[in-house]
């Protein structure tokens, strides 16, 4: 896929009236082209076919013009792509008859979807606020050395009563600089029992929320606004209701990888290290398991109870191949296979340990085992080789790295801390609700 001037100039078009209008005032195409210094006529053609899917709204009128038809953090790269480059396959496979054959197409394909998933994920405004700090630092012309940052994010730390949570797939610059560094279910309890007044939240949104949540009279601050979950996001409360119209005797146990208003609707939440005990202490038969099918089924094999699945997925471990975890045992034959529950069944079927990241972590501290294979996202065997410096870990060759756990960089942390933001504000009533589900799974051991 090489990107035309027709994405470039609808994005930069879009970027334009989201700074000067964004969802509310119209702004005028024909300032929008002298701005961007591209004919008023180009961009007309363009806007006819954002309009058609809804990412514009066109208004008439003396101050007519075009504001956005949602809300920046909905419209998706991906969508603008798809609607105005040609073709989105990386290498579009042009006159060779082998097209079956070839081996070569297999991982074009494949690096079409890693692609696809990536644009996807990247939003009109997590473009606005990467452009902001790249302005902020080109207006102060400061580009701080890493030992400088950390040393002013130390200072802002203490002068703030700021305490900081960091997620094992953190950059290892973000993990060395953590107050707490842990999965999920460790970071959830710790956040619920802080002394702090501020809680930085080195992750993605999802768990920012939790703490949020469970710690609602302190600020929980993200430092990028744009690291979201796909996986997270890939079931709204709507979606949920109309399952439980379905299966009304059922229980709701909802991942921890949703939405606060999605755990607000639900019975109790699990992490991937607890979601079995989770499961096994309700009383109902049937489960309604949201939003992870993997995590799902890997439950499902360990319990009694009838455990009816929702359709999302993890697209960092749904990439990770039963025959790239054969071919790293091939190479490294004395080497142990450790899979993070959120893989397929057929690699979780092949591997020796299915454990939640503190799950490894412990592992990996504890046992004599010299060699593993792991299977989750690389950002935790960065902290596995740093803690274990004489033992040796082993990625699929298809590296696993989820993008969203690393945009948060040392700056976002400084900036974060500097200005306070980004906050987490979630519903009074929201809040209420999910964090009697998140309760419950704390409670549980
Ligand atoms: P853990 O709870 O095991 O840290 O996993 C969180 C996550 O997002 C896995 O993709
Ligand atoms: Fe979400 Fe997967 Fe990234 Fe975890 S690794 S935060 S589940 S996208």
């Amino acid at each position: 896929m090489r990107l035309s001037t027709r994405s470039r100039y609808s994005i930069r078009a879009l970027l334009d009236i989201l700074a000067n209008g964004g969802v509310r005032k119209p702004v005028s195409l024909r300032k929008v082209a002298e701005r961007q210094n591209v004919s008023e006529k180009y961009l007309e053609q363009l806007f006819i076919l954002l309009k058609k899917a809804g990412i514009v709204k066109a208004e008439r009128g003396v101050k007519g013009g075009y504001t956005l038809g949602k809300e920046p953090e909905k419209i998706y790269v991906g969508d603008i792509l798809r609607l105005t480059e040609l073709d989105v396959t990386p290498v579009p496979c042009i006159g060779c008859n082998r097209i079956e054959r070839c081996i070569c197409k297999v991982y074009w394909d494949d690096l079409g979807e890693i692609i696809m998933g990536f644009v996807d994920s990247v939003s009109l405004e997590d473009i606005n606020q990467r452009s902001i700090t790249m302005g902020e630092k080109r207006r102060t012309g400061r580009d701080f050395s890493t030992v400088e940052l950390k040393n002013e994010i130390n200072r802002l730390k203490s002068e703030r009563d700021a305490v900081l949570l960091v997620h094992n797939y953190q950059r290892p610059e973000i993990q060395e600089i953590a107050d707490y560094l842990g999965d999920s279910l460790d970071l959830s309890r710790i956040a619920s029992r802080l002394p702090q007044k501020i809680i930085v939240f080195c992750g993605v949104k999802f768990m920012a929320e939790s703490a949020k949540v469970l710690s609602p009279e302190k600020t929980v601050l993200i430092p990028r606004f744009d690291a979201g979950c796909p996986m997270a996001d890939m079931i709204t409360t709507d979606e949920l209701r109309e399952m439980k119209k379905e299966y009304p005797n059922a229980k709701v146990v909802c991942y921890v990888n949703t939405s606060a208003e999605v755990k607000a609707n639900c019975d109790i939440c699990c992490t991937s290290a607890n979601a079995v005990n989770v499961v096994e202490s309700l009383k109902a038969k049937k489960i309604l398991f949201i939003p992870d099918k993997n995590l799902a089924d890997y439950v499902d094999r360990q319990t009694k109870k009838e455990v009816i699945p929702f359709h999302g997925y993890c697209y960092v471990h749904e990439f990770i191949e039963k025959w790239d975890i054969e071919e790293q045992k091939r190479l490294h034959p004395d080497a142990r296979v450790m899979v993070h529950p959120e893989t397929k069944p057929q690699v979780v079927k092949i591997a020796d340990y299915v454990l939640g990241t503190n799950g490894m972590v412990n592992l990996a501290k504890k046992s004599k085992i010299k060699e593993f294979i792991v299977g989750t996202e690389e950002g935790l065997v960065a902290r596995l080789k740093r803690e274990n410096p004489q033992k040796k870990f082993y990625l699929p060759s298809r590296k696993p790295i989820c993008s969203n756990m690393k945009r948060t960089h040392l700056e976002d942390v400084y900036y974060s801390l500097r200005d306070m933001k980004y906050r987490i504000e979630i519903d009074q009533k929201i809040i209420k609700k999910a964090q009697k589900a998140l309760k419950k799974m704390i409670a549980i051991k």
